[in-house]
């Protein structure tokens, strides 16, 4: 077989089969295919596109490229779940230990943020103390002993995918639906859980902007799951504007930890709610949807989920201490954004407030950076609010100076104002069931 002939094949719009997928995942993972055919075969992926066969062999041997891990040990039926990235989203410090005070194990490898959207093992970081870098065995123990570990993903899982998605990454390559999917699918299969529930983001911040893309790309992730034998859902959600008021990652583990304690913002707990009775429901735990709410209801207002979150946070060497005080890294500088008219707030662009956070030191711009835990923005208001002209829309964060202008301006763009209120955006908009089919809120 021949690379050349490879690209040549997908340039004309021909179909791979197992074989092929294997020789090209294989070549490039053990440094045998140089980068520049790989990138044009993606490229000529990116134009051509790959069927939902391809789409699975893909997952198949990305998933293969490294180690697996095995999750048979820990009883009980492990669902995880994913989200396809967003600003503001700390929807897993909330729902892994509401989820596992149901008595769902909950084995969480997790990433960290890239560009403008954060990750949650950064986030895990602004409290003193944790190790969010466990050994597998650790990673088991714990779920074994408290019902729960969130980790970051260990190097060799899914390596290929590592090396494919960085190359997709300055190849203008990432967005495409086949590849996303295999891209998630892969490490998903490779972390060893029994089910998944999987947000898909749309809107502005979200991968994917437009809803039918991002009802496309579910379908796909949950034929891919059901091809492993994984009963997967999927529910598409919005990402429109940054979830919750938080974006910053000692500021979202702050939201998150009000969240466990029933006084979290609407859209991040009802969302929790939402994708908890789903993974409630694939861990077979209720018989419905409205019970499965019910039972997480209760676990936020008698503070079990909370208290499974300090277990969790003592068990991998965090301060508790510091969790219940809510002394987490604070920064430095704290500037107003004022209204400079009255009217309703009719977008808060997702993307773009990730972006500003990210300059205040939030986030990465490339890989190796180093993050401020404590920087980010602070909204006050969201989409349909009312407002007056001099009222505060947003606080910026910072320890870095010379970012206030600049993240200023961005977020002056990012955030519209206009005299009448505007037709309300869901929070949901659908959900694609174990069999793929699409059911609108
Ligand atoms: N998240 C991933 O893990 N992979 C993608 O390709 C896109 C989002």
């Amino acid at each position: 077989m021949r690379m050349y002939d490879l690209i040549l094949k997908k340039r004309d719009g021909m179909v791979f089969d197992k074989e092929e997928i294997d020789y090209f995942v294989q070549g490039y993972t053990y440094g045998k295919i140089p980068d520049y055919q790989v990138s044009a075969l993606l490229m000529a992926i990116f134009f051509q596109g790959l069927n939902e066969d391809e789409t699975f062999f893909l997952t198949q041997s990305m998933a293969e490229s490294g180690e697996k891990i095995d999750l048979s040990d820990i009883p009980g039926i492990k669902v995880d779940k994913h989200s396809t990235g967003g600003v503001g989203d700390k929807t897993t410090l909330v729902l892994a230990p509401l989820v596992a005070s149901c008595g769902i194990p909950v084995a969480k490898m997790s990433g960290r943020g890239l560009g403008h959207t954060g990750g949650t093992i950064d986030k895990l970081e602004s409290i003193p103390g944790i190790n969010v870098d466990l050994s597998i065995q650790k990673f088991i123990a714990n779920v074994k002993k408290i019902g729960i570990s969130i980790s970051g993903q260990t190097g060799n899982l899914a390596p290929a995918d590592k090396k494919f998605y960085a190359l997709r990454d300055v190849t203008a390559t990432v967005d495409n639906i086949s590849l996303i999917a295999s891209s998630i699918m892969s490490k998903k299969i490779a972390a060893g859980a029994d089910a998944f529930v999987l947000d898909v983001k749309t809107g502005s911040g979200a991968f994917l902007k437009n809803i039918e893309d991002s009802i496309k790309l579910g379908r796909l992730m949950v034929d891919i799951g059901s091809k492993f034998n994984k009963q997967t859902i999927a529910i598409i959600t919005d990402m429109d504007q940054p979830l919750g008021y938080a974006i910053g990652n000692s500021l979202e583990v702050e939201e998150a930890i009000n969240t466990l304690k029933g006084n979290g913002p609407e859209d991040l707990t009802n969302l929790c709610m939402e994708l908890g009775a789903c993974m409630l429901l694939l861990a077979e735990k209720t018989e419905n949807i409205s019970e499965a709410k019910r039972v997480l209801r209760k676990k936020l207002e008698n503070r079990e989920a909370y208290y499974k979150f300090l277990e969790m946070v003592e068990y991998q060497g965090g301060d508790t201490e510091a969790i219940e005080k809510m002394q987490l890294p604070k920064a430095q500088i704290k500037h107003e954004i004022i209204a400079d008219s009255s009217g309703y707030i009719s977008k808060m662009k997702a993307d773009d407030i990730g972006r500003a956070s990210m300059i205040l030191g939030a986030g990465r711009q490339k890989k190796n950076d180093t993050i401020d835990l404590a920087a980010g923005v602070l909204l006050n208001k969201k989409v349909g609010d009312k407002i007056n002209k001099g009222d505060v829309i947003a606080w910026i964060y910072t320890n870095r100076q010379d970012a206030v202008l600049e993240a200023r301006d961005i977020l002056r763009k990012a955030i519209h104002i206009e005299e009448a209120p505007s037709d309300e955006r869901p929070l949901i908009f659908g959900l694609i069931d174990s069999k793929g089919q699409y059911t609108e809120y």
